[in-house]
């Protein structure tokens, strides 16, 4: 089955394309504090003159921004490991093509995966920059997401924490997700079971047919805690969990002695303040030998080499799940995080400013 790479656009309002005529930047900037999911009110689209290319970096025209569920966080009034000013443009990941050089690393016409922003120039020195694409591999949004950070999410912690072996079972959260659809890939590459969860029929049928899941089941159907019984017969040895909550809480039953959980987002839970609460876990973690580890994926740029390695290797011969969905326009933006987390994306959601 060849499961990398389709591209889905969509449209949204009005779109300034991103051509490099003007001395003009579009931009979109953070304007309040969001309460749960940030809305268009959270955000100004506005034009600012081009920035000017940093004494030793350079300056890009973006070509893909990223939108990711990690930014509610950035939003939040609560404080976060990571915190955006009221002011300031929106931070996102993405692909941008060097128009102007001050650094002999990077040359007119390279095209870099860095932090450039919701917005249509970036000026950016290395703090910024993450490492050069090579387009001849994957179309530009691939390195956005199956090979970008969600890739690298998903392989670190698959790889590097949950460790699947031959004939485990790994059960997915955000099953058909950018980070989720790539832990699916490397888990059958594994020779484990996979089984996914999603929200709807239609996610489930992606899983399914598109994504290589032996099994899919839809949270949002009545009684999840038994569909996750049928669908995992011999217990869950390695839980990916993207979400957290209650669909967290219907795994727990059904996790084998020695299971790995591999924390790496909790997109179901609207706010930790005060701390949502449920069942307490603390005997099952001991009982049943439980690992339960968090990550985040800056941490470990160690690994990438060896992660860009196995994920190429998958893309190349088509075994990686690749999905992009592109909203065309910055316009678009401030209701991305929106339309992310209403379950509607295919795979990576990027922004072409
Ligand atoms: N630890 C790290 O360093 C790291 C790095 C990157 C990403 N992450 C995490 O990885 C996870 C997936 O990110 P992604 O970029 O791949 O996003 P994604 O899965 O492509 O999109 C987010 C998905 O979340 C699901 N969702 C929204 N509200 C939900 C709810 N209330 N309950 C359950 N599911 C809900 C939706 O899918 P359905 O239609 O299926 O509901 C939506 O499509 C996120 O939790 C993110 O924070 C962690």
């Amino acid at each position: 089955m060849n499961i990398a790479g389709t591209t889905h656009t969509a449209q949204a309002g009005q779109h300034s394309p991103n051509t490099g005529l003007t001395g003009l930047n579009r931009e979109v900037r953070v304007v309040q504090r969001a309460t749960g999911i940030p809305g268009p009110e959270v955000f100004r689209v506005g034009e600012a003159p081009r920035p000017e290319c940093a004494a030793d970096g350079v300056l890009v025209r973006v070509l893909y921004a990223s939108v990711d569920p990690g930014m509610r966080g950035w939003l939040s009034a609560e404080r976060n490991y990571f915190h955006v000013a009221d002011g300031e443009v929106m931070p996102a990941e993405g692909v941008g093509v060097v128009i102007e050089s001050r650094d002999p690393r990077w040359q007119v016409g390279d095209q870099l995966f860095g932090r450039f922003g919701w917005q249509q120039y970036a000026a950016a020195g290395a703090a910024q920059l993450h490492w050069r694409i090579d387009p001849k591999i994957a179309p530009p949004p691939v390195w956005v997401g199956s090979l970008g950070f969600n890739g690298l999410t998903a392989w670190v912690g698959l790889r590097h924490l949950g460790r699947p072996r031959a004939g485990d079972t790994v059960l997915i959260t955000t099953a058909a997700g950018a980070v989720g659809s790539v832990v699916a890939s490397l888990a059958r590459a594994s020779g484990a079971n996979v089984v996914g969860i999603a929200g709807g029929p239609a996610k489930v049928r992606r899983c399914l047919d598109d994504l290589g899941y032996a099994a899919a089941i839809d949270y949002k159907a009545p009684d999840l805690a038994r569909s996750v019984v049928q669908a995992c017969p011999n217990g869950v040895d390695v839980y990916f969990d993207n979400t957290g909550g209650a669909i967290a809480d219907a795994v727990f039953a059904v996790l084998n002695k020695g299971a790995r959980i591999v924390q790496c987002g909790t997109t179901s839970v609207a706010s930790w303040n005060p701390p949502p609460s449920g069942p307490r876990r603390e005997r099952d973690v001991l009982v049943k030998r439980l690992s339960w580890c968090g990550f985040v994926i800056t941490d470990h740029a160690d690994l990438f080499p060896r992660a860009f390695e196995e994920l190429k290797d998958l893309y190349v011969r088509g075994a990686l799940a690749a999905d992009t969905q592109i909203l065309d326009g910055l316009d678009a933006a401030p209701g991305a995080l929106q339309y992310l987390y209403s379950g509607a994306n295919h795979g990576r959601l990027c922004i072409r400013p």
